[in-house]
């Protein structure tokens, strides 16, 4: 059921590749919450991805931009502001990639310039899309920018492999653009940590099946669906979230406070 949450709001929604993805369902909700949307991703994902068939069904402009490319950031940007007729009021940075977990590569042994693309990808891309941002002027005050994130950012999650580092950079980034951003033009910046969501990024990472199913049962609530997280989104982008800045919010059904879950030791023993 639609609130009009975001009615008159504009904003871009990077990341949405499929029907899977989180991204996808952000989008969706932001249009039926009132919102007028530009979609996003990279060159090589338009072609063979489904975002097209989005753009369509929401009356949304499809840009590519790769995430790592100054250039491709900027003219993104100027595009959207022009096609949704003024500045933005949220941005959705919906994007995750990693050659080493993608060729299997074991968290020991490394390529690391395959780990630096990886850090530009999943972490640098979300700074240089808010120095962009700002340099342009292009956001509203009390606009709200957000990153998908994971708990492998502070807890160790081996098959994860380097994602996680990517992870704690991108939560260490919101935080410290998050004070320039409020302090200069009072928006906001943060990230979610979502639970484990069966999407092309997601089931990439090693033993995902083990990785969802425990996750659901520690979790008291079980694991948060994509769905959930896109309902999580539109509150974050509206005005009921106003003073919610620089914060790495738990979206994970109380998976992040767990010790132990009794229902998981049965299994154990
Ligand atoms: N699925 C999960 O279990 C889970 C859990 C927590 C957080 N997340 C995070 O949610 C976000 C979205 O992932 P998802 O699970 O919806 O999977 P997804 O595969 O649908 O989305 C990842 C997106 O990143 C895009 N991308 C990759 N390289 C890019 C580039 N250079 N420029 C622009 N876009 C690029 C892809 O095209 C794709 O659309 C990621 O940050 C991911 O790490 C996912």
């Amino acid at each position: 059921m639609a609130h009009n949450l975001l009615q008159g709001k504009r904003g871009i929604i990077f990341g949405a590749l499929d029907d899977q993805s989180i991204a996808w369902k952000v989008a969706e909700h932001c249009v039926a919450e009132g919102a007028k949307i530009t979609l996003t991703n990279a060159p090589v994902a338009l072609r063979f991805g489904k975002i097209q068939a989005l753009g369509e069904q929401l009356d949304a402009e499809v840009i590519p931009a790769d995430a790592t490319n100054m250039e491709d950031l900027d003219q993104l940007i100027d595009q959207s502001v022009e096609k949704l007729g003024g500045k933005l009021d949220f941005v959705l940075h919906s994007i995750g990639m990693s050659l080493n977990v993608r060729k299997k590569r074991e968290y020991t042994n490394l390529k690391h310039d395959w780990m630096l693309k990886t850090l530009d990808i999943s972490a640098l891309s979300f700074h240089k899309l808010m120095q962009s941002l700002l340099k342009k002027d292009a956001m509203n005050e009390w606009g709200s920018i957000l990153a998908l994130s994971y708990i492998a950012a502070q807890r160790v999650f081996p098959d994860y492999n380097e994602m996680a580092e990517a992870k704690a950079l991108l939560e260490s980034i919101a935080r410290s653009f998050g004070y320039h951003f409020g302090d200069r033009k009072k928006v906001r910046v943060n990230t979610i940590s979502q639970s484990p969501t069966w999407t092309t990024a997601g089931s990439g990472v090693k033993g995902f099946k083990q990785f969802f199913d425990y996750a659901e049962e520690m979790s008291p609530l079980g694991n948060a669906t994509a769905e959930e997280c896109d309902d999580y989104c539109v509150f974050l982008f509206s005005d009921l979230s106003r003073k919610i800045t620089m914060q790495n919010l738990f979206h994970d059904g109380g998976y992040s406070a767990m010790g132990i879950n009794p229902a998981v030791m049965d299994d154990v023993e």
